[in-house]
């Protein structure tokens, strides 16, 4: 590719270990397509004849069909990278008609280009797979309808929410998730095709052009930048973060719930394993995997920051390190998706445990000395006494409703029949009644309000197919 000026060859260990095929065979896809379009644009420009053109595009089609046909076509131990595999694949298919598709680009902006291509495809994946979970959830949160569980503060019992608000918290943050994807994706989607190493490319191709081809919105704007930047992967790696981050929250959130302190899930059983030394056991793996792979995926979103971190401008062979990070990130999270999203179609909510706990533990107070503020009662006082009618029910063992009213009344006047009923998992609930509150009626108007901006996810990535 390069040897021209050099009088000796390269050491053999060093040639080896500066190689990327092992990982970048993966881009080979990409390779091809932005290929076919510089080729055209090539024709288009005159550098190219007709001929030249079709034997070049059939030649990488075959290279493709070759590959698909047996992946060990791509165990090439001459081959630097993707962009050399296909360069010396087309020459030995077509001859030497094969080296003129490297006329004015380097593989610089190959890389470039390869690499918007490859994250443009995971993020609408990835989008694909936020839906389907998000979906899972929605789905559940309707079928639980006004089962309750407690929600906790400092994992402290708090106050009891519905089960269904509890599982459309996930369905908020998978969503910001998606939406931070679709983000990344605006910004990522111009083509470097055009950039040349550095300055831009050496014969006059229409950038527009390759640009449609690749179906990116239009070319990038400045060839120093689109050669040597990989801002477009830190971003997705660190949106691939903060979904992985929210998978561990919930991982570790089911871990505890189905511990036999909390009791609220039963682990599927296809999902989880047994011990070899201890016969009782079912073990959450599947969940404490979700929460230990997050460890790498942040791992890998800093390694790519502080491997991009000094670069000069523009290309330097550094940013070769940028790619098995990112592959493994979006690996890590394509394969993790879906089992969670099958995890949590066929885990059992334990609905009367959860709804003992959600009604036990004060979880009421709040709505007690609610009670008291509608009868005038300023709310730091009515914090008080409630506060020192629990300080009874924990010397005696009881809840609030075990107090005769006559106790109740001497600590105030303001007590009535009817603080009994306001003590009640109903009442409790009914009055949480603002938008984005647990009362069961606002949740059931959230449920739909969730499933349009679900629907609205699948017809973005829809469009994007
Ligand atoms: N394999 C290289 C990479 O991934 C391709 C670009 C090589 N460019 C160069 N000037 N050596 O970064």
């Amino acid at each position: 590719m390069w040897s021209g000026r050099f009088r000796q060859p390269l050491d053999p260990e060093f040639e080896r270990w500066q190689r990327s095929l092992s990982f970048d065979r993966r881009l080979l896809h990409y390779e091809l397509a932005a290929s076919s379009a510089h080729a055209r644009a090539l024709k288009n420009a005159g550098v190219l004849s007709s001929e030249e053109l079709i034997g070049i595009l059939q030649g990488l089609e075959q290279i493709g069909e070759r590959a698909a046909a047996s992946p060990s076509f791509l165990d090439d131990d001459e081959a630097e990278d993707v962009h050399h595999f296909v360069e010396k694949q087309l020459v030995a298919l077509i001859g030497e008609v094969g080296y003129k598709l490297h006329s004015g680009r380097s593989r610089n902006e190959q890389i470039a280009a390869d690499l918007r291509l490859y994250v443009r495809a995971a993020i609408d994946q990835l989008r694909q797979e936020i839906a389907e979970l998000c979906t899972v959830l929605a789905d559940r949160a309707e079928h639980a309808g006004d089962a309750a569980m407690p929600a906790y503060t400092h994992l402290q019992r708090a106050e009891p929410v519905l089960l269904g608000h509890w599982l459309l918290a996930y369905v908020e943050m998978f969503l910001r998730d998606a939406d931070r994807l679709a983000d990344c994706r605006k910004r990522l989607n111009l083509c470097p095709l055009g950039s040349g190493a550095v300055a831009g490319a050496t014969l006059p191709l229409d950038r527009d052009f390759m640009a449609e081809a690749l179906s990116f919105d239009r070319p990038t704007a400045n060839s120093i930048d689109a050669t040597s930047d990989r801002d477009f992967v830190l971003e997705f790696v660190n949106d691939l973060s903060l979904l992985a981050l929210h998978l561990s929250r919930w991982a570790e959130e089911m871990i505890l719930f189905s511990s036999q302190e909390y009791g609220f899930v039963g682990l599927p059983e296809a999902y989880s394993t047994g011990s070899s030394a201890m016969p009782q056991k079912k073990n959450p793996d599947l969940l404490e995997l979700v929460r230990g792979k997050s460890g790498r995926v942040l791992g890998n979103a800093v390694a790519l920051m502080v491997a991009v971190k000094g670069l000069p401008l523009a290309y330097n062979k550094d940013l070769q390190e940028t790619q098995e990070p990112l592959f493994d990130s979006a690996d890590t999270l394509l394969q993790m998706m879906p089992l969670v999203t099958a995890w949590m179609k066929s885990v059992d909510f334990h609905l009367d445990r959860m709804q003992h706990a959600a009604q036990s533990g004060f979880t009421n107070a709040w709505a007690a000395a609610t009670y008291l503020v509608h009868r005038g009662v300023p709310s730091r006082l009515a914090h008080e006494l409630i506060g020192k009618a629990v300080q009874i029910c924990l010397d005696r063992n009881c809840e609030l409703k075990d107090l005769p009213l006559s106790e109740l009344q001497s600590l105030s006047p303001v007590f009535d029949q009817d603080f009994y009923a306001a003590l009640e998992l109903p009442s409790v609930l009914a009055i949480h009644d603002v938008p984005g509150g647990t009362s069961p009626a606002r949740v059931r108007q959230a449920i739909p309000a969730t499933r349009r901006k679900i629907e609205l996810l699948r017809e973005e990535v829809h469009a994007h197919a």
